[in-house]
């Protein structure tokens, strides 16, 4: 056993340990929890729980001093290999897709605010009625996925429509864990972007709607200020989203 994860989970059962005796947790509460967390197993949703209520300390902590534009948690809804679009970089959707139209653009940067060429942006989201393609029923594969690439000058956009907010799964065991808390279980609307670019730190982040509620409820407690957009009118009947993308440089790998 390597001497870090002996500290890393001596840390951690001793907290669960303190918690216990400070609670005066019982044998019945006990016995409830363990009965949970063979359900989370059975679920399969441990990935959910993490993405939940720990991704936003590990994000905040491992990423606290970088330079560039803020990241936030990917969560668990990102499928690889979205397609590539061309002009007018429209994400794929159903023609009858519901949900305001926009426009998003804007440019990706160094952290000097060089621009970068070919940088790579993969998009994801929900659609209006806050379903993710792929995990919920309702939308069409791939639905609302997709990748676009930077001009010359480090310039992107897309096409999409205003996501609606979406509550985690209630009727499964993270639903319960926070229905028996009384917390809330809604995220407020986004879009998910990874921004990529050779020589850089990919920037995992989401842009979140400042319309939408619980902005400052996420379950998840993902939302950033630095994060918050304002879809405003493009004259033409639709929305338009302006967002510059600043990237850090790669990590150099510590010296073995
Ligand atoms: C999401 O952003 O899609 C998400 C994040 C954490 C948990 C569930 C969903
Ligand atoms: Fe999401």
């Amino acid at each position: 056993m390597s001497d870090r994860a002996n500290q890393l989970i001596s840390d951690i059962l001793r907290r669960i340990h303190e918690a216990i005796v400070e609670n005066d947790v019982t044998y019945e509460e006990y016995q409830t929890a363990k009965q949970w967390f063979i359900d989370v197993g059975e679920a399969g949703e441990w990935p959910l729980f993490g993405d939940v209520y720990i991704e936003h300390v590990v994000e905040e902590h491992a990423f606290a001093n970088r330079a560039g534009s803020q990241g936030t948690i990917l969560g668990p809804f990102h499928v690889p290999d979205a397609p590539l679009l061309d002009a007018p970089f429209e994400l794929p959707h159903r023609p009858d897709e519901a949900g305001d139209r926009t426009h998003v653009s804007g440019r990706v940067t160094d952290a000097d605010g060089k621009p970068l060429a070919n940088a790579n942006l993969d998009i994801w989201q929900a659609d209006a009625e806050g379903r993710y393609s792929g995990f919920m029923p309702g939308p069409p594969e791939g639905n609302l996925r997709g990748q676009v690439r930077t001009d010359a000058d480090g310039r992107y956009e897309f096409i999409t429509v205003i996501p609606g907010p979406y509550t985690i799964p209630l009727d499964g065991p993270t639903g319960k864990m926070t229905a028996a808390a009384g917390w809330s279980p809604w995220r407020p609307a986004h879009i998910h972007l990874i921004v990529g670019a050779e020589g850089y730190e990919p920037l995992v982040t989401q842009l979140f709607i400042d319309t939408s509620d619980y902005l400052d409820n996420d379950v998840a407690s993902a939302v950033k200020p630095e994060l918050i957009v304002h879809p405003g009118p493009a004259g033409d009947g639709t929305l338009a989203i302006t967002y510059d993308f600043a990237l850090a440089p790669v990590r150099t790998p510590a010296l073995a």
